[in-house]
């Protein structure tokens, strides 16, 4: 198993001091900047774009940012992201005309690539490109707002995903992504996951230090 990464979504942040927020979460041991773009046409709500990833490497993170595209079409805004300095970049299969073809311009773009499944996406989507995928993420609430609650059956859902990625051979993470908090991160990670979104987990407490602290020492526990 890889060790586990913590991501926090920007999306519970305060935008108005967006690169301090991001500066602060990573001194308080976040791994990776888990980044939601909406295109109020994929899902039901509006976020941000290339020019913010851009604004936050010229504001010095050197941290990985992780962008998740809840987008429709998605291979524009896959080169846009690159550009902008995008470590990881995945998308919703459903999304994408040409799968296969998406995968392969982030991959040509030097960007990890990644497939996004919601919680009634079906997993054949998988089928043919697992040798592509750096990572797969898994959604535990329907993409297009934070603060939702973790749908109980996603820890199926990821025991059959581990499954299908032990099974490869290949070296993919599992991500997940919605309503992840302390109380339940531990069994999250059980079913298989080795990657954590949380937004409103992290930025909505005082002490962003704390929560991360806490949520390690609940992964320790990890059996
Ligand atoms: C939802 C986004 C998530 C969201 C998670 O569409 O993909 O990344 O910000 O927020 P929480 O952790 O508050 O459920
Ligand atoms: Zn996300």
């Amino acid at each position: 198993m890889k060790p586990y990464l913590i991501a926090p979504s920007i999306l519970s942040a305060n935008f108005t001091k967006l690169g301090e927020e991001v500066d602060n979460v990573l001194a308080a041991g976040a791994d990776v900047v888990h980044f939601d773009v909406m295109d109020n046409h994929y899902v039901p709500n509006l976020t941000i774009g290339p020019l913010v990833c851009k604004a936050l490497r010229k504001h010095g993170v050197t941290a990985d940012i992780d962008v998740h595209l809840m987008v429709q079409p998605v291979d524009d805004m896959i080169k846009q992201f690159a550009d902008a300095g995008a470590s990881y970049i995945s998308f919703h299969p459903e999304a994408s005309q040409h799968v296969d073809r998406s995968l392969q311009l982030i991959i040509d773009s030097g960007c990890k690539p990644g497939l996004v499944f919601n919680p009634a996406t079906p997993l054949q989507h998988l089928d043919h490109v697992m040798h592509k995928l750096h990572h797969i993420l898994l959604m535990s609430v329907n993409p297009g707002f934070g603060g939702q609650s973790f749908i109980p059956q996603s820890l199926e859902k990821l025991k059959q995903i581990r499954a299908l990625i032990d099974q490869s051979g290949f070296d993919i993470r599992l991500e997940i992504d919605g309503g992840v908090k302390v109380d339940n991160i531990r069994a999250i990670a059980e079913a298989g996951a080795d990657m954590f979104v949380a937004g409103s987990a992290i930025y909505d407490q005082a002490d962003y230090h704390e929560v991360i602290q806490q949520m390690r020492s609940e992964l320790a526990l990890v059996k």
